[in-house]
């Protein structure tokens, strides 16, 4: 069974812990978008491990994790990950592969990311890692992949071409000094010999894992809201983190897809600018905030929140195929007097019943809720879906009945037992 798993909202859904207890199943745990923007967070044991780079899949032993040409790889991220895994006895010996056309992220697509952020007319929010500069790089042709850095004639070439031109317009446009070749090429070479074992033809590795019937699991980062087409551009990141984007960016084909598990918080959060048509009022944002302990898992800041809004997640069941949808963090609703799903919104007199995808019109759209009663404090943690308080469960029966998609697991706590799954 090969499965995409992917964020249904603006990311930070709680993926890592469903990626966690699907890769148990799966032989392969292959990432194909995004870089170290995003951050996966797992629980084993009470002991709490965050992955940026590396699919979090990792931490279960003989699993293959793979690394697809759709991610974009900062190498000291991905050397100190390596690191980290190492120093608390998680073994790498040949489990990790990085493709050979992933494109590598070079010191001034932090810096530019970091120099368009500050001059703060568009601000994004970015989380500053060069994550939109080394994708826009290989749009226009002029990117170095893995294949480029581990060649060091053809990297000595690539580095010196893009710095001639890069250096001008740092001077010109953001008054920077520009970067040198020499440190530049020191440190990339190391990584180079540090990773050159593990690159290889992922598409290939995987058609070959396909045709030996292997599980693959497709791990999404970001969310459905942050795709750089369907998202909320342009406040989004810069690669496809939709369903589509796990096969452009592993070369494994549509017709290898078997399903597509969609994850979705119970509540809706935002890190960074954009529009938030369900954002709670500044007080109800931070107890939510605290409760649900909404910081970022890579850059630490205050995530927005609000409350579940189905017209998106609807959209998202749509654009991603999904038919099974895990809900996390339920429990961070638990005691809240009632609580509000948003089945439509107004704009000038009008009803929308789908996202609206005019950037204008999202901004000033006002939700249309459904309200529900809440449910009161957990005292002993459901074991069971039966165990969950009925309010809770007329909750979850309402959002299955909008979105149109069943739900399969309920998330009730950060830890692996803290997981209801709920059979067809
Ligand atoms: P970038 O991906 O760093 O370019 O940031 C673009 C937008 O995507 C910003 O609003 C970020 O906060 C958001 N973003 C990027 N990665 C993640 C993630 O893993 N979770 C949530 N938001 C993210």
């Amino acid at each position: 069974m090969n499965t995409i798993l992917v964020g249904t909202q603006w990311g930070d859904e709680g993926k890592g812990k469903i990626i966690d207890i699907l890769s148990q199943q799966a032989d392969y745990i292959v990432r194909y978008q995004g870089g170290n923007n995003a951050g996966h967070t797992v629980v084993v044991a009470d002991k709490e491990y965050i992955f940026h780079l590396v699919p979090s899949g990792i931490l279960h032993k003989g699993k293959i994790c793979c690394i697809g040409n759709g991610v974009v790889i900062d190498p000291a991220v991905l050397e100190s990950e390596i690191r980290a895994m190492s120093s608390v006895g998680v073994e790498l010996d040949g489990r990790l592969m990085i493709s050979a056309l992933a494109h590598v992220i070079m010191p001034y697509h932090r810096i530019l990311d970091q120099l368009r952020e500050k001059k703060g007319t568009h601000k994004i929010g970015t989380t500053g890692r060069g994550i939109g500069p080394c994708y826009a790089d290989k749009i226009n042709r002029c990117g170095i992949r893995i294949v480029d850095l581990i060649n060091p004639r053809v990297f000595r070439e690539k580095l010196a071409d893009n710095l001639k031109e890069k250096n001008e317009i740092f001077k010109k446009v953001y008054h920077y000094p520009g970067f040198e070749f020499s440190a530049i090429y020191k440190e990339y070479t190391r990584y180079a010999k540090l990773f050159s074992s593990n690159v290889c033809n992922i598409a290939l590795l995987l058609d070959r894992a396909i045709k030996e019937k292997k599980d693959i699991l497709f791990e999404g980062a970001q969310g459905t809201f942050l795709d750089i087409d369907f998202g909320t551009y342009p406040y989004v990141t810069s690669s496809s983190a939709t369903s589509g984007g796990a096969c452009i960016g592993t070369g494994v084909p549509p017709v290898s897809i078997d399903k597509v598990i969609g994850v979705a918080k119970a509540y809706t959060t935002r890190v960074g600018e954009g529009p938030f048509p369900t954002e709670f009022a500044p007080k109800l944002s931070e107890i939510m905030r605290q409760k649900g302990q909404e910081f970022g898992a890579t850059t630490g800041r205050p995530r927005r929140c609000g409350w579940f809004d189905a017209v998106m997640v609807r959209d998202a069941v749509i654009l991603n195929g999904i038919t099974e949808l895990a809900v996390m963090k339920m429990d961070v609703l638990d005691g809240v007097k009632s609580v509000k799903i948003c089945v439509a919104y107004t704009y000038k007199g009008k009803i929308f019943k789908e996202f609206p995808y005019d950037a204008e019109v999202l901004r000033s759209a006002r939700p249309v809720y459904q309200e529900m009663p809440g449910w009161g404090k957990t005292v002993n943690k459901p074991r069971d879906y039966v165990e969950l308080q009925p309010n809770a469960k007329a909750y979850l029966s309402r959002l299955q009945d909008i979105l149109g998609a069943r739900i399969a697991i309920v998330s009730v706590g950060s830890s692996r037992d803290d997981t209801l799954f709920i059979s067809a």
